[in-house]
C-alpha cells in the first residue's frame, strides 16, 4: 500500500478534496530542475559528513538526474500522492534506487527544501527578465537616435505645453526602464541567499558544510538564521513589487501611444503585428497590445498585494500559507517577460508621423519663449509671463496664430518688444534652447542617448 511521505503518525485518511486543495505539484513542477539540483548538491554535503558513502553518493545522484531527465523529456508521471515537486521527485528516486532514495532527506526539511529551490528558479528567470529589459531599452534608444529630428507639441495635463523632440519623450521612457534594469540588479544578491542546511526550522543536525552547499549552488552567501532561512519570502515580495513598478513604467508607455494612436492625434501607426480588428465594425484597428500592456499591470499589483497580505501576521518559520508564494510569483514573471517583449515589438515596429506631430505645434506653444525672450531683455519672468498670457489672449480674441500679431501689437504690451520678435516662432529654435542637461535639445538628446547605451554596455 502507497504510503504518505508523512503518513507515520497517521491513522485516517486524507479528505478527497482536501488532497486536492494541499497538492501544489500541477505548479511547483515548473521548479523541477532546482530541486533536482538542490538535491545533488545536499547528497554531496551528506557524503563530506558521512551520512552517505561515495557510492551511495553516486547512486543517487546518478537516479536524481534520471528523475530530472524524465522532466525535462515530459515523460515523468506524476502519481497520485505526489504533493508537491519534492515528494514527488523524492518519489520517483526510491523506484528507481531503492530504499537508498530515503537517506536523501536525512537532516532535510522541505522547509528549507522549497525555499533553496524557489531562490534557485528566481535567480535564473531574473536573468531572463534582465535582459527582455536590456532589449526593450535597446529599441527605445536605437530609435530615439535615428528619429532627432521629429518635433512634437509636449504635454502636461493633455495640454499642448511645449514643443519637444519625439526622442526627448521616447527617452523620457527609457530613463525609467534604466532604473529598472538597476534596481532588478540589485534584487539579486538579496535571492542569492543559501536555506538549505536550515532543516526544518532549528538548523542542521549534521553539520553539513554549508558553505560548501551554497558554493555548489552557486549562492553568493547563507541564511544565517536557520528559522528566517525557512519562513522568509521577502526575495519574492521584492519581485512582486519590481514587477508592479516595471509594469507602472510601461502602462505609462503604453497609454502614450494609445492616445497618439487615435485619429485624433495621429502621431503614431502600430504595426499590424500588434494589432486585432473588431468583430463588427470592418474599419477598426485596435491597440490591443498596448491596452494589454496597461491591463496586465492590474494582476502584477494583484499578485504583489495579495501574496503581501498571505505574509501579514504569519507566525514565525514555515506555514503552509507559505505555499501560496507560487502561483503569484509564476504569474508575475510570465507576464512581466511578456510585457517587455511585447513592448520591445510594438516600440520597434511602431509607424511614426513626422508630419502629423508637426501639424500639432501651435505657436501658443511658443508662449514661454515669448516670456523668456522679455527675460532676455532683463524684464522679470512674473511679469513676462503676464505680458505673454497677453499676447495669447489677444490672437485668440483675433482668432489669429500668436505669430501673425504685429509688432506694433507687441509693443502695445511691452515697449521692450522689437523687430527680433520672429526669432521667438520657431520650433526648432524653441528646443534648441532647451540645451541645459537633460533638455529637450539636440546635443542633450545626444547625451541621453550616450548615457543609456554606457548603461547597456555593463
Ligand atoms: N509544497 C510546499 C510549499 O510549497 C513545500 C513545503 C512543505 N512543507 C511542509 N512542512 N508542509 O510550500
Amino acid at each position: 500500500t502507497k504510503q504518505k511521505l508523512w503518513g507515520g503518525r497517521f491513522t485516517g485518511k486524507t479528505d478527497p478534496l482536501m488532497h486536492a486543495f494541499n497538492q501544489s505539484l500541477k505548479y511547483d513542477q515548473r521548479m523541477h530542475a532546482a530541486d533536482i539540483r538542490g538535491s545533488i548538491a545536499y547528497a554531496r554535503s551528506l557524503t563530506l559528513v558521512g551520512i552517505l558513502t561515495k557510492e551511495e553518493e553516486t547512486k543517487i545522484t546518478d537516479g536524481l538526474t534520471v528523475v530530472g531527465q524524465e522532466w525535462q523529456d515530459g515523460v515523468f508521471i506524476a502519481q497520485e500522492d505526489d504533493e508537491d515537486i519534492h515528494t514527488a521527485n523524492e518519489r520517483r528516486l526510491s523506484e528507481l534506487i531503492g530504499p537508498l532514495g530515503g537517506k536523501l532527506h536525512t537532516g532535510r526539511s522541505r522547509n528549507d527544501q522549497v525555499a533553496t529551490d524557489m531562490r534557485l528558479w528566481l535567480l535564473e528567470q531574473v536573468q531572463d527578465i534582465e535582459q527582455s529589459v536590456r532589449g526593450l531599452l535597446h529599441v527605445i534608444v536605437d530609435r530615439a537616435d535615428k528619429e532627432k529630428d521629429i518635433l512634437l507639441p509636449g504635454y502636461t495635463h493633455l495640454q499642448r505645453g511645449q514643443p519637444i523632440r519625439w526622442s526627448h519623450l521616447l527617452l523620457s521612457h527609457a530613463m525609467s526602464f534604466r532604473y529598472d534594469l538597476e534596481r532588478i540588479q540589485q534584487l539579486v544578491p538579496r535571492i542569492s541567499v543559501l536555506p538549505l542546511g536550515s532543516g526544518a526550522l532549528a538548523g542542521n543536525p549534521f553539520a553539513v558544510d554549508r558553505e560548501f552547499l551554497a558554493k555548489e549552488l552557486g549562492f553568493a552567501s547563507i541564511a544565517e538564521n536557520s528559522m528566517w532561512g525557512v519562513g522568509d519570502r521577502d526575495f519574492i515580495v521584492e519581485f512582486l513589487m519590481w514587477s508592479s513598478l516595471t509594469m507602472t513604467h510601461i502602462s505609462r508607455m503604453a497609454e502614450d501611444l494609445i492616445i497618439y494612436s487615435t485619429a485624433e492625434f495621429g502621431f503614431v501607426t502600430l504595426s499590424d503585428a500588434y494589432s486585432t480588428g473588431s468583430s463588427i465594425m470592418p474599419q477598426k484597428k485596435n491597440p490591443d497590445s498596448l491596452e494589454l500592456l496597461r491591463g496586465k499591470s492590474g494582476r502584477i499589483f494583484g499578485n504583489m498585494t495579495g501574496f503581501l497580505m498571505t505574509l501579514k501576521g504569519l507566525p514565525s518559520t514555515y506555514n503552509k500559507d507559505l505555499q501560496e508564494d507560487k502561483e503569484p510569483l509564476f504569474d508575475s514573471v510570465d507576464n512581466v517577460s511578456a510585457s517587455l517583449k511585447i513592448a520591445e515589438g510594438v516600440i520597434a515596429t511602431l509607424e511614426v508621423h513626422a508630419d502629423k506631430m508637426y501639424k500639432a505645434l501651435t505657436m501658443d506653444i511658443l508662449a514661454t519663449d515669448l516670456a523668456d525672450y522679455l527675460v532676455r531683455k532683463g524684464i522679470p519672468f512674473r511679469e513676462t509671463h503676464h505680458v505673454s498670457g497677453r499676447a495669447v489672449a489677444l490672437a485668440e480674441s483675433r482668432q489669429c496664430q500668436l505669430n501673425e500679431l504685429t509688432l506694433a501689437d507687441f509693443k502695445k504690451l511691452n515697449e521692450h518688444f522689437s523687430e527680433d520678435i520672429h526669432s521667438v516662432f520657431n520650433f526648432e529654435a524653441s528646443v534648441e534652447r532647451r540645451e541645459a542637461i537633460g533638455g529637450t535639445s539636440k546635443k542633450m538628446i545626444e547625451r541621453q542617448v550616450s548615457v543609456l547605451r554606457e548603461v547597456l554596455r555593463k
